[in-house]
């Protein structure tokens, strides 16, 4: 589903960032990437939905070299692939429903279709009674939980969730865990970069280590 060849990226005048990175993650796998902050987490999560080309190497989504996709493919590809980013990037003038209706809104998706798929989505994320709210007005694990829902509002292949729980309190940083295990459940493909040692050592699950900018270890970690 992901694969990365030797793929290595630099910023000229800059130390690099990734340094020769291969892995491979299949698909309907749980993986976590961790590493200290600088190590690169945050590059290869953007290096998977084409938001950045590797300097060198090679990274294939679905079988397809991103680095080769026309911008119609890309388009595409970015469609199978859900992104939760580190900040969310919420749009603050738009209400809790029309930031998770967005992608859908670009795919020309019907309105009917957007409203029912809207409201299965803010059930699932437990924001049932706040469509109507403005994202500034929610806590930030209900802004993780709306950046979730986004996400997964175009069924992607594969979800990408950077620092999901950064700034939560251990109580909402499970809640969200419980979701992305769920969407893991149901056969997504899920990449979640974090610092957080403690979601670490809960799951027993493959974790990529990087360490400035190279795969340190690839593996179960030790309970
Ligand atoms: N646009 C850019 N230009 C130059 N350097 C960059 C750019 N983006 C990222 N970097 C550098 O790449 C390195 C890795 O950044 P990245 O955001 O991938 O780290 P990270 O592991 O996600 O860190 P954190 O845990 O703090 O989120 C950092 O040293 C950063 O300064
Ligand atoms: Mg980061």
């Amino acid at each position: 589903m992901i694969q990365l060849f030797h793929v290595s990226v630099s910023y000229p005048g800059d130390p690099p960032v990734l340094t020769d990175v291969s892995a491979r993650i299949d698909k309907g796998e749980l993986v976590f990437l961790t590493g200290p902050s600088g190590a690169g987490k945050t590059t290869l999560l953007r290096l998977v939905f084409g938001q950045l080309l590797a300097t060198a190497g090679q990274v294939l989504v679905a079988g397809q070299n991103v680095a080769r996709l026309k911008r119609r493919d890309l388009a595409q590809l970015r469609r199978r692939v859900g992104v939760v980013f580190q900040d969310f990037k919420l749009l603050p003038t738009r209400t809790v429903f029309d930031n998770v209706a967005l992608p859908l809104a670009v795919l020309g998706t019907e309105a009917a279709v957007v409203a029912r798929k809207v409201g299965a989505l803010l059930r699932y994320v437990g924001l049932a009674g706040k469509a109507e709210a403005l994202p500034l007005r929610l806590s930030g694990g209900e802004q993780q939980r709306v950046a979730i829902a986004r996400a997964l509002a175009g069924d992607p292949a594969i979800l990408l969730a950077d620092e999901p729980t950064g700034n939560l309190d251990q109580e909402r940083a499970d809640e969200i865990l419980d979701l992305l295990t769920q969407v893991h459940a149901r056969g997504t493909t899920v990449v979640v970069a974090t610092h957080d040692r403690r979601v670490l050592e809960q799951f027993a699950q493959r974790v990529l280590i990087l360490d400035r900018g190279r795969l340190s270890a690839d593996g179960v970690l030790e309970r």
